[in-house]
């Protein structure tokens, strides 16, 4: 088996590689090696960088820097394989903001490479969209509670209507890349899978204030660096662990049942920030040093998935629970620090 992961050198293309290394497949690692979002962590970005090349490297997967927005390159590249996994991303809210034209080119005309080369060599293709796209009326629909959440009754499936209430150009770039999907699965008949994804967690995450909350609350407890909530703390999400997503993309390989799925940790894995941090105090001995600052404009406060569709439908259900999967990274980062400061 052959396999392209674009984004490869990113977390949860790392991990993805790093899945179907372990059983066996060619694997390449596609991905432009940007620093844009990892120079805005604080964190040594070159070393940061560096460190799931190098990872992947020993474990024999090929490395090509290139482009998503490079439609030659790519078709060239996926050539010849079983399975595209595009996780490529400009993947921040904020960044959306400040740089919308990268965001539209990387997440528009990038996914839309991605399945015009996936069609053109019929292979099967899944892709990152995020839960973003249902957009942000669910903040509206929140009932505000005492308790360590806000509170929406029921966990929100795929039926749910898409870019409801406030928008930023990340709801309409990731749901460009969802609808396109859905067409390509339409009228080509593509063998397609977007997933929208909640917080996603995990080793080799470099998560910063812009994007990975789990991974930067986790770095920060470990460093001794004050950490910043911005609102309540009170905002939830059913985080699911990298290892589990890699689990679900090969169930639609398996599978080859076309469509959009939620792909998340479900009730089970709901957590607030205030609880992460909880989990963070019990697993290191000392509680992280927490500075609340103001709700941050198009912040999604609750979202939990209903993710049914995929049980049914793909055979899938995220095993991995919070403090275990909060465990794990924990453990890396203690062994990995250098990743972080560039020092030995
Ligand atoms: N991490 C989360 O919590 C989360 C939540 C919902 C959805 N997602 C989606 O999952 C996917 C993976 O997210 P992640 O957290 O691993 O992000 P990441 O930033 O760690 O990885 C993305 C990778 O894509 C690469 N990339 C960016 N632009 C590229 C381009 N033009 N050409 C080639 N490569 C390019 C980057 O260099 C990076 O290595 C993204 O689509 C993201 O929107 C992530």
């Amino acid at each position: 088996m052959k396999v392209l992961v674009t984004g490869g050198c990113g977390f949860l293309g790392s991990h993805v590689c790093e899945f179907y290394a372990r059983k066996g497949a060619s694997v390449i690692s596609y991905d432009n090696m940007t620093k844009h979002e990892l120079a805005r962590t604080g964190f040594a970005a070159a070393a940061a960088r560096n460190y799931n090349w190098n990872y992947l490297k020993k474990l024999g997967v090929k490395l090509v820097k290139a482009d998503v927005r490079n439609f030659k390159a790519l078709a060239d590249y996926s050539s010849g394989c079983d399975y595209i996994i595009h996780t490529a991303a400009q993947p921040a809210m904020t960044i959306s903001w400040e740089d919308p034209v990268l965001d539209a080119t990387t997440n528009v005309m990038g996914t839309f490479n991605v399945l015009e080369a996936a069609r053109r060599h019929k292979i099967p293709v899944a892709a990152c969209a995020t839960i973003h796209i249902y957009g942000n009326k669910i903040n509206e629909e929140l009932r505000e509670a005492k308790t360590r959440y806000v509170r929406k009754p029921a966990a929100i499936d795929e039926k749910y209507e898409i870019l409801q209430g406030m928008l930023s150009p990340l709801h309409a770039s990731k749901a460009a890349g969802d609808i396109y999907m859905r067409t390509y699965i339409d009228t080509y008949k593509t063998q397609a899978a977007s997933f929208r994804l909640t917080g996603i967690y995990g080793t080799r995450q470099f998560g910063g204030e812009d994007h990975g909350w789990v991974a930067n609350f986790a770095i920060r407890s470990v460093f001794g660096w004050p950490l910043t909530m911005f609102g309540t703390g009170k905002q939830v999400r059913d985080i699911v662990y990298a290892a589990d997503v890699c689990e679900a993309f090969h169930a639609f390989y398996r599978t080859r049942a076309s469509g959009v799925y939620n792909i998340g940790g479900g009730v089970k894995t709901m957590i607030s920030l205030l609880d992460c941090v909880d989990i963070l105090e019990e697993l290191n001995g000392a509680r992280p040093e927490v500075k609340f600052a103001a709700d941050r404009y198009g912040d999604l406060r609750y979202f939990v998935c209903d993710t049914d569709k995929a049980k049914k439908q793909l055979g899938w259900t995220p095993k991995i629970m919070p403090e275990e999967g909060i465990r794990r990274l924990l453990e890396w980062i203690k062994a990995n620090k250098q990743a972080f400061t560039g020092k030995k």
